[in-house]
């Protein structure tokens, strides 16, 4: 997608962070190596450091999220910010304001950065080209277009036991066609020349050329998860299917269910992720989704310390820049 330019300053220093596409290597090693001097704020008696003292950052989402959301608000907070969090399809919206409306009225507030999360793809980039210079835009999820925080904290819980990116099979599981997630994922596992990316699924959720993205496509599970050393397993995303893509959601876990059977054609080290929230006995058997090779929690905490990272680079940069 166009538009990766406009997260970037006249230095290169992030200025939005909007999607993953585009941002090259230094970028995104950048992000994950801040985050890990931010991981351990969350271990200290005193969770905080002054880095955004004095800044306001509003939590704007339009669509419902709890972790995201959650954990967006606690990084801004450990970073000293003052946050305001608007869930905007209860408010203003329902009224008639305009998005431009909306956006203009909390910039008359002064705000300094907006996270934003939308059904439509490319709202964030809208807002991000919509906002004063100094207001910067990070995206919290656009449709099914990207959640780059994500995918983020994705490859952070993979850096955390798997260093070596280029010899890592991964495998994305599930409805990718509706999954901003996968988009995500996708780049950045590219972008960080990851040995091999699959994506496993049925037809009718694998959207037609996604080779181009440089994935090699699976409709067999058991193939699909053959010696993998990752598997990223998606939510069925019922609320943005428009028609029946799947017989049943019992025939769906018969097929693509991630159980303990099926786990151990991956390797033997294989890590489970999952961005949340989960459908038990849908996509993933709980004994797998809490089992040992489950790191789903995990990347629940490391999206607080890759949530930190963002917000601090994009700070930095501007501070710098003035
Ligand atoms: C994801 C999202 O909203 O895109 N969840 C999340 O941010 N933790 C995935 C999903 O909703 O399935």
């Amino acid at each position: 997608m166009a538009g990766a330019n406009i997260q970037l300053d006249g230095e290169g220093r992030l200025r939005h962070f909007l999607t993953t596409d585009g941002l090259d290597r230094r970028i995104l090693t950048e992000i994950l190596d801040h985050a890990e001097s931010f991981a351990v704020v969350g271990d200290r008696p005193v969770k905080k450091v002054p880095l955004l003292r004095g800044k306001t950052i509003v939590n704007l989402f339009f669509e419902a999220s709890t972790r995201t959301r959650t954990t967006f608000e606690i990084a801004a907070k450990r970073l000293s910010a003052d946050v305001q969090n608007l869930s905007v399809n209860l408010s203003s919206t329902t009224k008639g304001e305009t998005l431009r409306d909306t956006l203009r009225t909390l910039e008359a507030m002064h705000c300094d950065m907006f996270i934003i999360r939308h059904a439509s793809s490319g709202a964030a980039h809208f807002i991000a080209r919509q906002v004063s210079p100094h207001v910067s835009v990070i995206n919290g999820g656009d449709g099914r277009n990207a959640h780059p925080t994500q995918a983020l904290l994705d490859m952070f819980t993979i850096r955390q036991h798997k260093p070596d990116f280029a010899s890592l099979k991964v495998a994305i599981v599930g409805d990718v066609t509706h999954s901003r997630v996968a988009r995500s994922d996708i780049h950045a596992l590219k972008t960080l020349a990851v040995q091999e990316i699959r994506v496993v699924g049925p037809r009718t959720l694998i959207p037609a050329g996604i080779e181009t993205l440089g994935v090699q496509v699976f409709n067999n599970m058991e193939a699909g998860l053959k010696d993998v050393d990752v598997v990223i397993m998606l939510r069925l995303q019922r609320e943005r299917m428009r028609s029946a893509l799947l017989p049943s959601e019992q025939e769906y876990f018969r097929c693509y269910g991630l159980t303990e059977e099926r786990l151990k054609l991956a390797g033997e080290e294989v890590m489970v992720m999952h961005p949340g929230p989960i459908n038990r006995g849908i996509e993933i058997d709980s004994r797998v989704a809490d089992g040992e090779r489950s790191v789903i929690l995990q990347q629940v905490s490391n999206g607080i310390a890759i949530r930190m990272a963002v917000m601090a680079m994009i700070a930095g940069g501007k501070r710098g820049a003035a």
